[in-house]
């Protein structure tokens, strides 16, 4: 391995073995097209990004795959030195669902077996793609353990049988994790969740690091370029906080950078996303150099707003009284 790969840090799993302590985040919004993002998973590679965080939804990895396929031919990296993550999609939870899109994104993505496989929400409500912040599905419901359950043990199946090294679950609350950490064989090695200086989920972050599960942060920027349906009156905006500009300036690097130094140095795994080459080239390169001091550190601490951006109203069932359901606020699983 050679380049800046060679520098990045990497954390260890709850088995010893190590991921990349940054990675790419592939979620083209709605503003990116697939080829857009595969041609810069292909930067990402030569640039020195070994973990990519893909789904079954964000629609691309058919184009990423032939990006992964050409650059193991070109010898540019090996299949051992890449992480690759996918998710399986809310309309996939059912009873032998699991399998099949698992098996679409093995093909899409050319590969044997991915890395981790994420249980991208925990509810089986589908929303289309592309669809508006005031969209409902009908059949949507709240979340269940025995629904979650079936789903997860389609997971374990998928270790079980080679195709995925570890599991993980992604927009989850304690509650909901008091609930069903009990009942798995396989635990999950990773929890994604939305984590940047606005909101740094402390509470949950600690739960997970304390019970060896490695905290994945998405939207590490505050993801300037999210959805409309993501975007509300109030949010704050993560590159443009005080602290965040002052120390950037004192650095002398733009705020982006200063978030993805935070992040890794607190200790979850930040996986930005850019199209632009001197972005994501940059975005690597600054957590190899020029750390933040305990001071800086200590202050960013500070910036949070409790600002959740990704907040998933269109995921609410009949009956739901606000997003906020979604997030267990009073510490039990909304019903
Ligand atoms: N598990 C989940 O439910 C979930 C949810 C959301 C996201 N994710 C994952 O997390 C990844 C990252 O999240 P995200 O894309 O929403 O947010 P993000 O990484 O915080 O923001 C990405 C945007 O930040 C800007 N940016 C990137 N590097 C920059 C730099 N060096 N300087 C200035 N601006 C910079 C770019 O905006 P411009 O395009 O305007 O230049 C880019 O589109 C996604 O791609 C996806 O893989 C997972």
């Amino acid at each position: 391995m050679s380049g800046i790969a060679s520098l990045v840090p990497e954390k260890l799993l709850y088995d010893g073995k190590t991921i990349p302590a940054i990675g790419m985040g592939t979620f083209g919004s709605d503003h990116y097209t697939a080829d857009q993002v595969a041609e810069a998973v292909r930067g990402g590679i030569q640039a020195g990004y070994r973990l990519f965080d893909c789904a079954a939804c964000y629609g691309n990895e058919d184009k990423i795959g032939l990006v992964f396929e050409q650059a193991m031919k070109d010898g540019l990296v090996t299949r051992e030195e890449l992480f690759i993550t996918t998710k399986v999609w809310n309309d996939m939870h059912g009873q032998g669902d699991v399998l099949l899109s698992c098996a679409k994104s093995l093909r899409d993505l050319k590969l044997d077996y991915v890395d981790l496989f994420f249980v991208h929400w925990p509810f089986p409500n589908y929303h289309a793609p592309f669809c508006d912040g005031d969209s409902r599905n009908p059949d949507s419901r709240p979340f269940s353990v025995e629904e979650f359950m079936t789903t997860w043990r389609q997971c374990e199946r998928l270790v079980d049988m080679g195709l995925a090294r570890y599991i993980g679950m992604s927009n989850m609350t304690i509650p909901k994790l008091e609930a069903v950490l009990p009942l798995c064989r396989i635990k999950p090695a990773a929890i994604e969740m939305e984590l940047h200086p606005c909101f740094q989920q402390q509470e949950l972050f600690d739960y997970c690091v304390n019970r060896g599960i490695q905290p994945i942060g998405y939207c590490p920027m505050g993801s300037p370029s999210r959805p409309e349906r993501d975007k509300a009156e109030g949010d704050f905006v993560d590159m443009e906080m005080p602290e965040v500009m002052e120390i950037a300036k004192a650095h002398g690097v733009h705020p982006a950078l200063i978030c993805l130094k935070w992040a890794v140095q607190r200790g979850q795994i930040p996986i930005p996303f850019s199209v632009k080459e001197p972005q994501y080239t940059g975005n690597l390169a600054c957590i190899t150099q020029d750390p933040l001091t305990p001071e800086e550190m200590e202050r960013l601490k500070h910036v949070d707003k409790n600002n959740r951006l990704v907040k998933g109203q269109v995921f609410l069932w009949e009956g739901a009284k606000g997003w906020e359901d979604l997030w267990d606020m009073d510490g039990t699983i909304t019903k």
